[in-house]
């Protein structure tokens, strides 16, 4: 696993979208993983930046989303889709028919998670997914317990995620107790990953998910098992990290590192 401190949010976002549009560069037609929530906000918008005043372009792009509320419609708007659409996909030049976000009012779930499995592996797989972490250590909707090897589907959020989603809704008891997610192993299976995590509150979980066992109560912590995984912190999301020094020297010396 690689980690990236940068000073702040603007930073943080500024690198990850530099590796999401490297991608693009070399592979046009990229699947891309995508996530929603405040985190990856300044990502999404330096993303649209590069699209508007260096031409990156997406119309070749493919998305999948990780998760949306059971029970919210498209167009409310907490909704996973609404979101992506309000921050991201209006602004840029994705065909409407490459997006693809987890039904939140299928009629059948569990037939919809199927297929949306399926639809990942008939695209060729997603490239390069993106992550945010609950304070739980949470990846997607993949709350404490959750198998290491789980794939799409409807899943019960834990009580500490519904607080921490409170802020996004007028009152708490209007959090959707049910979301529908990829899994742990659906992520595992993307071949790159990028972690997003910037604030005091994630630095308990970014700890445990970077430098604690391989574990189901933080499902972030399963980005060990990947091969290629970059978690990209701000100050105080890094501050719980004890190899901090290391993770820094490997960052500054690696245009001079001997490449792979
Ligand atoms: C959302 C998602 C969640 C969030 C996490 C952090 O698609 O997958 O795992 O990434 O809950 O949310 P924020 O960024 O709002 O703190």
């Amino acid at each position: 696993m690689e980690v990236i401190v940068q000073r702040d949010y603007a930073e943080m976002s500024k690198v990850a979208a530099q590796i999401v549009a490297e991608l693009l560069n070399t592979k046009p037609n990229a699947v891309l993983g995508m996530a929603t929530g405040s985190t990856p906000l300044g990502l999404y918008q330096e993303l649209v930046r590069l699209h508007n005043k260096e031409q990156l372009d997406f119309s070749r792009v493919t998305t999948f989303n990780l998760d949306e509320y059971v029970g919210l419609p498209m167009s409310h708007p907490q909704s996973y889709h609404y979101f992506m659409h309000e921050h991201f996909f209006q602004h840029v030049n994705i065909p409407p028919h490459n997006i693809n976000i987890p039904s939140g009012t299928t009629s059948n779930y569990s037939a919809f998670c199927e297929w949306y499995e399926r639809r990942i592996g008939e695209t060729g797989g997603i490239d390069l997914q993106i992550l945010g972490i609950g304070t739980d250590g949470h990846i997607a909707f993949n709350e404490p317990t959750s198998s290491l090897s789980s794939r799409t589907r409807l899943k019960t959020l834990s009580k500490q995620t519904i607080d921490d989603n409170a802020r996004f809704f007028e009152r708490r008891e209007d959090v959707p107790v049910y979301a529908i997610t990829m899994g742990v192993g659906t992520i595992l299976n993307a071949r790159k990953l990028v972690l997003v995590a910037s604030g005091k509150s994630k630095a308990k979980a970014i700890a445990q998910a970077v430098e604690g066992p391989v574990t189901s109560m933080v499902t972030a912590s399963a980005l060990q098992l990947h091969r290629d995984a970059i978690v990209i912190v701000d100050e105080e999301a890094a501050s719980g990290l004890t190899m901090r020094e290391y993770y820094d020297f490997i960052y500054a010396a690696k245009p001079a590192a001997p490449r792979a």
